[in-house]
């Protein structure tokens, strides 16, 4: 299977940092945010990666990331989205990326502290979403679940009147056929590819599978978030449950940058 990270889009809810610095470069406590969902694809066994990047940051992503983790068998992919047109647009612009196989889509501001080894490693088709209970449904898309039965009922996105404390967090796992419902799902009233639109195409196939998750998990897109997730992550060392490969590239990275500094004085 392989990875796409969405890294872009407007970030508004963090204006002025994001007036100056996109989302997932801000930085979670240490590092900057794109490492955790970059760290919870490699720790799931991912190795081949796109991150969908926007053209005003698309020098910065490559000056952080471009050569970081070629020693260590992970291969990452850049690719611009000239505008941010909604989610599924991943699976459009990463068609050729992905040449027919399945992918796990995860958003640039999400961080998880689940492991998605077993959910990654047994996926075979279809679309696997997640369902997370947090306090605040209305921020996020929502799954409601027959009480007796535990199927999925329906699916919305962002309702102001929730059906369920059960948010869908940013990690979607699709097989093949992704870009080809990508490309069938139209814009919303916000002129944006939805991807809830997505997880129903594959519902109504009969062909969705939702797992809970317990762990801690953030979306970092709003002041109060961002704050909260690097408390958590600094008091809970999450540093030191990083895979391996990713504290070691950014290990090297830090004494090459160090080597460079030293070279121009
Ligand atoms: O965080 C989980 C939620 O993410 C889901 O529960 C919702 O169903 C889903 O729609 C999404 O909602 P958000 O309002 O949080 O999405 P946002 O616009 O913040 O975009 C998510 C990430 O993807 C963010 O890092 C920016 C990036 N992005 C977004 C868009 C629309 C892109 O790179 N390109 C885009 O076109």
């Amino acid at each position: 299977m392989k990875g796409i990270i969405l890294a872009g889009g407007t970030g508004t809810r963090l204006l002025p940092l994001t007036a100056v610095l996109i989302k997932q470069l801000l930085p979670v406590y240490d590092r900057p945010m794109i490492f955790y969902p970059l760290n919870t694809l490699i720790q799931a066994g991912i190795r081949d990666i796109l991150i969908i990047v926007p053209p005003e940051y698309s020098g910065s992503y490559l000056n952080l990331l471009g050569s970081m983790f070629q020693k260590h068998g992970v291969n990452l992919t850049f690719i611009v989205q000239k505008r941010p047109g909604g989610l599924p647009e991943a699976f459009i612009l990463g068609e050729d990326f992905l040449d027919g196989g399945s992918s796990a889509l995860i958003l640039g501001d999400n961080i998880f502290e689940d492991d998605f080894t077993d959910a990654i490693g047994s996926f075979v088709s279809g679309g696997r979403v997640f369902a997370k209970e947090v306090p605040d449904p209305q921020r996020y898309g929502v799954v409601e679940f027959d009480g007796e039965t535990g199927k999925v009922i329906s699916i919305e996105e962002k309702p102001q009147e929730p059906k369920s404390n059960f948010a869908i967090p940013g990690i979607y796992l699709y097989d093949g056929s992704a870009p080809e419902i990508a490309k069938n799902v139209k814009p919303s009233a916000r002129g944006e590819l939805e991807i809830v639109d997505m997880h129903r195409a594959y519902l109504d196939r009969g062909e969705l599978d939702v797992r809970t998750i317990t762990g801690a998990y953030f979306d970092a897109g709003t002041h109060d978030s961002l704050l909260e997730a690097s408390v958590y992550v600094r008091d809970r060392d999450f540093r030191s449950r990083f895979h391996p490969i990713v504290n070691e590239a950014i290990d090297e990275f830090n004494i090459e940058f160090k080597r460079l500094v030293s070279l121009k004085k």
